[in-house]
């Protein structure tokens, strides 16, 4: 497993609704909650965010006026598990933050 990057969600702003195996976030700052599979979860500095094995679809939002960050645990078997399957694809290259209200 390895600490991936720190991911830095702007006031107001969601990511993309993307999905790809299992992973954890750990809010090192600010408050917000996590779309999985259709429920949401609250989250604030402190609380890891599990997104389960499943490719369940899954999103982020910082409804606060303050930034929020967040330590990203990957495990190594998601890019072997990801060069293994066919048509396989994720939009994590791709990812954009996005106002609240867009
Ligand atoms: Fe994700």
């Amino acid at each position: 497993m390895a600490i991936s990057s720190i991911f830095v969600e702007l006031p107001r702003s969601k990511s993309h609704s993307h999905a790809h195996p299992e992973a954890y976030l750990y809010a090192l700052q600010g408050s917000g909650y996590s779309e999985i599979g259709g429920k949401r979860y609250e989250w604030e500095r402190g609380d890891a965010v599990h997104v389960p094995p499943g490719m369940m679809h899954h999103q982020h939002f910082n409804p606060a006026d303050g930034e929020a960050k967040e330590l990203r645990f990957e495990f190594g078997i998601r890019y072997w598990m990801v060069e293994q399957w066919r048509g396989y694809t994720t939009i994590d290259r791709h990812m954009k933050a996005t106002q609240l209200d867009e």
